[in-house]
């Protein structure tokens, strides 16, 4: 899941190249290179660390060239160290690559490459592959490898003895690309692109693309051109900017009243929801019978608290799955399923696969997703796209409350065409909705109060999260955020659960949070609450006002005002996500890139 970049033009390639890897730095920021073309031959510069340590190393190097590619990288084969960066080279090859080649140990053998590599890269053995059968002309070299490979793949390629050009050929991983006056452009996404232009194409799979000064072509695999199908892009990306946030996260947690708003208000006529310009018709839902919400991560854990929703307001069996783990499902559905991804990216490989899966069996498919032209939204039949603007954090946030507000709004639409709310309670619920922008800002005007408490959890290893019903789907989210911005070890409970056994590693002086924000299941969270204390815990309850006197015990409390408890789940959210925030910047981390991740996954 790395980012690629390439240009030609007669511009400064290093320049655009570094500004374009910066932007695609959230598929992966553990080592960066770039390669120019200097019409004799290649030359590489690589470091291990992120883009801003890549400028370092090239200095001005890089200025005369107008040729070149670039790569950032999150490990897949080999250790993250300075070989292992792309570009990799062999002979006259030189590449980058996003994606993984399954057989590249069988490939090792077969042409006896073991001591001819200098690293323990995939993307290697593809150099050299392409090396042994380069003999002039790349097409017939790139139509060989491409008989030996297996796995998914996007590849960027210059040989040395071919002047300012480079090709490309991808399975899977996505490329486009955009011709634009004199200048050549080709990226693993659109954003370098919307700066150059709004009119960009897709890579086919199956076909080898060359760029040069002339222009781009395509070709398919009996060398016969091949035209492009150019699109449209109608918006451009923002330059990267923190806004005077220290970091993004904190940017992105602080945009979410406005967010929200944005995502749910285009979608309100008369009070009530209207999908029409998102293209949805009701004939589109009539006759469902269940939805299959498929996602991965944060995404998964905003399925899960719609799936609720879905339930209560659509009268609809829903499941939600791990897009991961879907793939290798029974494929048991109803008769006529709706399938529902959700995606903050629209690149989560599995995601895409299993999108992909339920294509093939002939079912609807529906996708929430923030980036808009992304590979999922291509597959799927409408696209709801979120109003989120740019998530840059790799921790996801305003992502997850805005998915999980256009989906409120889904669930009253589908309540409404099935008959299963009527008009008056349908709006009496977008009213409700139409709260959340507030109450969310409320909790974030308390972030000084948060951060104060987030010091008690600095010091430990450990965390538990407890709580009932929707309480708990809260917590599954704000642990994800804890443990992948703080590296504590947080895991969510459901109260019920603790007795089965969890309750084995509470401890004197063990850090517990509970959440208890519902109605109905106050008394027993509470006595959970108990069980947890009695055997030393140490808890912060994060409560709702009007519960507080039910609540029958002196601890530390977080509390929040009374809302609507089919929504208050949002405001927890917010609230965990802060705690979060305040753990890692007082524990000096760098909470926008979080050790081993990447903001989009791209490979299995
Ligand atoms: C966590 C996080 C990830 C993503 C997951 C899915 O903060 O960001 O868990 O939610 O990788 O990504 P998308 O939504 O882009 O499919």
């Amino acid at each position: 899941m790395c980012g690629i970049i390439g240009y030609v033009g007669n511009d400064n390639a290093a320049k655009i190249i570094l500004d374009g890897l910066k932007m695609l730095q959230y598929r992966g920021y553990d080592s960066a290179g770039i390669a120019f073309h200097s019409g004799q031959n290649v030359e590489i510069y690589k470091c291990v660390g992120k883009i801003e340590d890549l400028e370092e190393t090239l200095g001005n190097k890089g200025d005369v060239f107008s040729c070149g590619f670039g790569h950032t990288r999150w490990a897949t084969h080999g250790s993250v160290r300075q070989p292992n960066a792309h570009p990799h080279f062999f002979g006259k090859v030189t590449l980058v690559h996003n994606g993984i080649i399954e057989n590249y140990k069988d490939l090792i053998d077969k042409y006896d490459l073991k001591d001819r590599l200098q690293t323990t890269c995939d993307s290697e053995v593809a150099a050299a592959l392409l090396d042994i059968f380069y003999s002039g002309d790349p097409f017939e070299a790139i139509r060989k490898l491409l008989e030996e490979i297996r796995g998914t793949y996007a590849f960027v390629v210059m040989f040395e003895d071919i002047e300012d050009t480079m090709y490309a050929f991808r399975k899977v991983s996505p490329i486009v690309a955009c011709s634009h006056e004199d200048e050549r452009l080709l990226a693993s996404d659109l954003m370098p692109i919307s700066l150059m232009t709004d009119e960009y194409f897709i890579l086919p799979e199956d076909t080898v693309l060359e760029m040069n000064r002339k222009g781009i072509t395509l070709y398919d695999a009996d060398h016969n051109e091949v035209r492009p199908e150019y699109r449209k892009i109608d918006w451009k990306a923002d330059q990267y900017d923190k806004k005077g946030y220290p970091f993004f996260m904190e940017k992105e947690i602080s945009e979410q009243p406005e967010a929200i708003r944005k995502t749910i208000e285009h979608r309100i006529t008369d009070g009530l929801p209207d999908l029409s310009k998102d293209g949805l018709d009701e004939d589109f839902v009539r006759d469902i019978d269940s939805i299959e919400i498929i996602a991965c991560g944060t995404s998964y854990h905003a399925g899960l608290a719609a799936k609720v929703i879905f339930e209560k307001y659509a009268g609809i069996k829903t499941n939600v799955s791990l897009a991961s783990e879907f793939i290798y499902s029974g494929n048991i559905f109803s008769k006529r399923p709706l399938f529902l991804s959700i995606s903050q990216s629209g690149e989560t490989i599995d995601t895409i696969e299993a999108v992909e899966k339920a294509k093939k069996a002939g079912y609807p498919a529906i996708g929430i997703i923030n980036v808009k032209d992304s590979s999922l939204s291509r597959i799927c039949d409408v696209s709801l796209y979120t109003d989120a603007g740019p998530e840059i954090a790799v921790a996801s946030t305003k992502a997850y409350t805005c998915q999980l507000s256009l989906m409120y709004l889904l669930a009253f639409y589908i309540g409404l065409v099935k008959g299963k709310v009527g008009r008056d309670e349908a709006r009496s619920l977008i009213r409700e909705l139409q709260k959340l922008p507030e109450k969310v800002q409320e909790v974030i005007d308390r972030k000084d109060e948060f951060h104060l408490l987030s010091k008690r959890f600095l010091d430990h290893k450990d965390l538990f999260l407890i709580g009932r019903g929707p309480d708990y789907l809260a917590l599954l989210e704000g642990t994800l955020k804890i443990k992948e911005i703080t590296y504590i070890h947080a895991e969510a409970y459901a109260s019920g659960e603790l007795k089965h056994g969890p309750i084995a590693l509470i401890e004197t002086g063990m850090p517990v949070i509970a959440l208890m924000t519902q109605d109905e299941l106050m008394l027993k969270e509470s006595s959970n609450v108990k069980e947890t204390r009695a055997r030393g815990a140490k808890v912060l309850v994060i409560i709702k006002e009007s519960l507080l006197p039910h609540l029958g015990q002196k601890v530390d409390t977080i509390l929040i005002k009374d809302y609507h408890d089919d929504f208050i789940l949002f405001v927890a959210v917010v609230i965990l996500q802060i705690l979060a925030y305040y753990i890692a910047i007082d524990k000096g981390l760098d909470v926008d890139k979080p050790r081993n991740l990447a903001k989009v996954v791209t490979v299995e």
